[in-house]
């Protein structure tokens, strides 16, 4: 299908609240799903909303191969992240399973170049469709769980620079990490 253009922090788009889909197994959600991953992989993210490519609906990817199974798909980004299965998300709704949090570098497509110091719910249950309507129940934590926090708040319009408690913790990733090559943490 496409590469979408992926919109950036500033566009009013990517601060409004999408709205739930109401008819799955459509050729238009296969469709959007179809970019959605082409997008993401062009992209090399680790994970995408709908939003970021101005389509207002609550739909999420989210993917981190072993880079073992797949060396075309390797994470470059992100190559010590642990492995997330793929993942089509929609309607999605998320309970923290307790209130531990813990902080860690994010990126996001939205926001090239720059990585925040970001709190997240260490241990969440997520719940919602696969773009058949089967439902998805699962229990994640750490950068799984990161992830799945990261995609589901671009469906608030929530950013992840809103969320960073000190913003000395925010920037450039070249500037941050001279000496690491860009690859720390991180979400899409
Ligand atoms: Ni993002």
């Amino acid at each position: 299908m496409a590469v979408r253009q992926v919109l950036r922090m500033g566009n009013a788009r990517l601060l409004q609240r999408s709205e739930p889909v109401g008819d799955f197994g459509s050729a238009w959600l296969c469709a959007l799903l179809e970019d959605m991953r082409d997008t993401m992989q062009a992209l090399d993210g680790v994970g995408l909303a709908a939003p970021q490519i101005g389509v207002n609906l609550r739909v999420v990817i989210f993917c981190v191969p072993p880079p073992q199974q797949d060396q075309d798909r390797q994470n470059s980004r992100y190559p010590d992240a642990e492995t997330v299965p793929e993942t089509v998300l929609v309607n999605p709704v998320i309970t923290p399973l307790d209130d531990k949090t813990d902080q860690a570098w994010e990126g996001c497509l939205s926001i090239p170049g720059l990585r925040g110091l970001v709190p997240r719910f260490q241990n969440i249950r997520y719940r919602g469709y696969d773009e058949n309507g089967a439902l998805i129940d699962r229990t994640a934590s750490g950068f799984h769980a990161r992830v799945v926090q990261h995609e589901c708040d671009h469906l608030d319009g929530m950013l992840y620079p809103a969320r960073i408690r000190d913003l000395t913790q925010f920037g450039y990733t070249e500037e941050l990490f001279p000496e690491r090559d860009a690859r720390n943490g991180g979400v899409s």
